[in-house]
């Protein structure tokens, strides 16, 4: 079987950013509760000449351009999303328009929660090696607006963004043998959004974070068997683990509950020191992505996986990274990356921290203007958004002809 897997990935978050102080401030909660209790820092701000295609495109170009991919030689591409802008027209459409990728390509959309995209990645790379005329390069990008509405318990968990991922044979960055994959399902509602409507609902929130750990403790536990880890074990296994991120601080819970399942015969205190231990360094490189933009849903944990490379730098090289993807609905699986050497360029080309840098702060009364316009009222000139792009936006949404979305 042919070894597949990613060769290389990119990340697009919006230009603006509301500190979480701010949010707290302006309902009159300890900032602490935010900063501290759920872990994060700031929340990006999608305007509204943007949206998850032209994010998805932002992201796209971006991977096909650093790994110096011809658009012409994608032969799948998938959009993972559960924040579409069409209830017909796939996603992913849009973004073949937009990066000018040739028409003999397998081309559609996945949604199933923030599983999507670890959904659209397995499928990928199970058909890419099996079967002998596979597609040799498939794009796969993740992208959503994670919004709850004014005053919602979900609004300091906020955020926007978009990753896309290079699938190759032969991969330069890592590899995934699939077949050890635990997974873990059930029909739960823990978090849904009817059709029809803007924002979620949310079971209440402490049942939605017990629904994560239920489904970790599944796949975990599939994930063993299937791999032939004893209790006690996995860690020894893996050398960094980032896990599906909501809000920062759920990376802390998973991982305690992880601890807690592997370690279940020993006492408290060995099982505080080892969470300690291992927290620190396995799990705190990963979390830059989630403090300063927040839950953006299907590629919330590759954005784990940037921040991690851009954290750790050559340290990464040659290690077996734990993934644990968690879906609404709810799907889990559990699946550990193996990655190569000689990765410098593919981290130096990333520029997530700059990006993140680059980012204008504005106040709780810009974000209210920006979040109380419907996307369908975008009211400047295709010029005067074209002024807005730069390094990293190159492709904005300018509203609709005939019921078309438009973008330059
Ligand atoms: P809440 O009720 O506002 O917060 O909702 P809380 O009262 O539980 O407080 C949060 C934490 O802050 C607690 O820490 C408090 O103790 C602490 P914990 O006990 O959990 O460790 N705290 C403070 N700390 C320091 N100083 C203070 C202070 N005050 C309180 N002064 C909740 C929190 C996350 C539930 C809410 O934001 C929410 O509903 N979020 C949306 C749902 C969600 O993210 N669920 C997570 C699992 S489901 C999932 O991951 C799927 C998803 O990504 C969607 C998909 O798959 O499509 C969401």
């Amino acid at each position: 079987m042919v070894e597949v897997g990613l060769s290389d990935i990119a990340i697009y978050v919006p230009p603006y950013y509301l500190p979480h102080a701010e949010l707290a401030a302006a309902y009159g909660v300890p900032k602490e509760k935010y900063n501290i209790g759920l872990g994060n820092q700031n929340m990006a701000i999608v305007p509204n000449w943007e949206d998850i295609v032209s994010m998805a495109a932002n992201a796209g170009l971006q991977v096909l351009e650093k790994s110096g991919t011809d658009p012409g030689d994608i032969q799948s591409l998938i959009v993972s999303t559960e924040s579409s802008v069409d209830h017909s027209k796939p996603v992913a459409s849009f973004v073949q328009g937009l990066l000018k990728i040739g028409t003999r390509c397998r081309v559609y959309d996945i949604k199933n929660a923030c599983y999507g995209g670890t959904a659209g990645l397995v499928d990928s790379i199970e058909r890419m090696s099996h079967t002998v005329k596979s597609p040799r390069k498939s794009l796969l990008i993740m992208a959503d607006i994670a919004r709850y509405g004014f005053g919602n318990l979900g609004e300091p968990t906020q955020g926007a963004g978009a990753v896309a991922l290079l699938l190759e044979k032969n991969p330069g960055l890592c590899s995934v043998d699939t077949s050890l994959n635990g997974v873990f399902s059930q029909d739960v509602f823990d978090f849904w959004r009817p059709t029809g409507y803007a924002v979620p609902f949310v079971a209440p929130g402490k049942l939605s974070i017990e629904c994560y750990l239920m489904a970790l403790e599944g796949a975990l536990a599939d994930f063993r068997s299937n791999a032939g880890i004893e209790q006690g074990k996995l860690m020894d296994h893996l050398d960094y683990v980032i896990y599906h991120m909501p809000f920062t601080n759920m990376a802390k819970k998973a991982h305690r509950r992880l601890i807690e399942i592997e370690y279940r015969d020993s006492d408290l205190e060995t099982q505080e020191e080892i969470f300690n231990k291992t927290f620190s360094s396995k799990v705190v490189p990963g979390l830059m992505g989630a403090r300063e933009v927040g839950n953006i849903y299907t590629g919330s944990l590759y954005m784990g996986l940037v921040s991690l490379l851009e954290n750790e730098r050559e340290k990464i090289e040659d290690k077996r990274i734990g993934l644990f993807s968690y879906g609404s609905g709810c799907m889990a699986e559990f699946l550990v990356y193996h990655t190569n050497t000689k990765l410098g360029k593919i981290i130096d080309s990333l520029h997530f921290k700059e990006q993140l840098d680059k980012r204008k702060k504005i106040t709780f009364e810009e974000y209210t203007q920006f979040y109380s316009k419907s996307q369908e009222g975008v009211s400047y000139s295709p010029g005067e958004i074209n002024s807005m792009k730069n390094q990293y936006t190159k492709f904005l949404f300018t509203g609709f002809m005939d019921h078309k979305r438009q973008y330059i």
